[in-house]
């Protein structure tokens, strides 16, 4: 199990300042969600969480060590599915497998289990370009659980997804975490994901990204997103990042 810890993290590119004074902790176990305005840089926060990229100043830790480079313990979801092309979905999911050398026999046991868990059992052979778009961002999700991550870095990972689909996604991810000990950190532009999802969300604010409010949401799972305390919730952080009415 890792904590995620980020130390006064400041994140410059060139004279462009993304990041000022960032500073919070995930607990071993917890699932964390961020949200906050398009460029702020949220994605630049998992980045360095996965050990891609590096804080100008400050330090970004998992369980006090920096995250100098990429691990299998922490797997980046990325905001767009990014499977290849031309590998078949076991081919994809596998992937990781094979650059570790995992025998075949025990990778293609691997590949069915978690293909059985994201619901596409039967669709192995398709090629990404047969499977809906759902279905792509389900494979994905397969690939990053097959390597069976400590911590799993989501990055607005339902943002192209229809309605329904995203609704029964957000079911599946729960049921996935519940029980693992894993710890989870969800980018998203969705509020109500975010609190249903969510025992911490921290709210951000527009470049250079701070985190401007952190809100517990510790309602019991499932959760109803008409209860009083869901609504009130979901106000509390629309109001810090100053979505208001408009007046006519
Ligand atoms: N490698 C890079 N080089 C230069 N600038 C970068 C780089 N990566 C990100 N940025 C800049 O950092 C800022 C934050 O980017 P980031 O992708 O973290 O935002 P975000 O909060 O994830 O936005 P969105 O919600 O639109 O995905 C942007 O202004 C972007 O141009
Ligand atoms: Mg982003």
């Amino acid at each position: 199990m890792q904590e995620i810890r980020i130390e006064r993290v400041t994140k410059r590119f060139g004279a462009l300042e993304v990041l000022s004074d960032v500073d919070f902790t995930i607990g071993k176990g917890e699932f964390a969600a961020i949200v906050g305005p398009s460029g702020c840089g949220k994605s630049t926060v998992l980045r360095m969480i996965a050990g891609l990229d590096k804080p100008t100043e400050g330090k970004v830790l998992a369980n006090g060590k920096p995250t100098g480079k990429p691990s299998p313990e922490r797997v980046l979801i990325f905001q767009e599915h990014a499977l290849y092309p031309w590998r078949t979905v076991e081919d994809n999911v596998g992937f990781g497998l094979e650059l570790a050398k995992v025998p075949a026999r025990e990778r293609r046991e691997r590949i069915d289990e978690v293909l059985e868990k994201v619901g596409l059992s039967g669709f192995q052979h398709y090629y990404p370009s047969q499977l809906s778009g759902g279905m792509k961002q389900r494979a994905s999700i397969a690939r990053a659980l097959i390597m069976n991550p400590e911590v799993l870095l989501l990055d607005e990972p339902y943002g192209a997804l229809d309605a329904i689909t995203r609704l029964t996604m957000q079911n599946e991810l729960i049921k996935l975490w519940r029980g693992t000990g894993k710890t989870v950190l969800l980018i998203t532009h969705d509020i109500d994901e975010a609190v249903y999802l969510a025992d911490t969300i921290y709210v951000m604010s527009p470049r250079p990204g701070r985190i401007i409010s952190r809100v517990h949401a510790d309602m019991p799972r499932p959760r109803n997103r008409n209860s009083t305390e869901f609504i009130k919730l979901r106000e509390q952080i629309m109001d810090h990042l100053d979505i208001g009415t408009y007046s006519i």
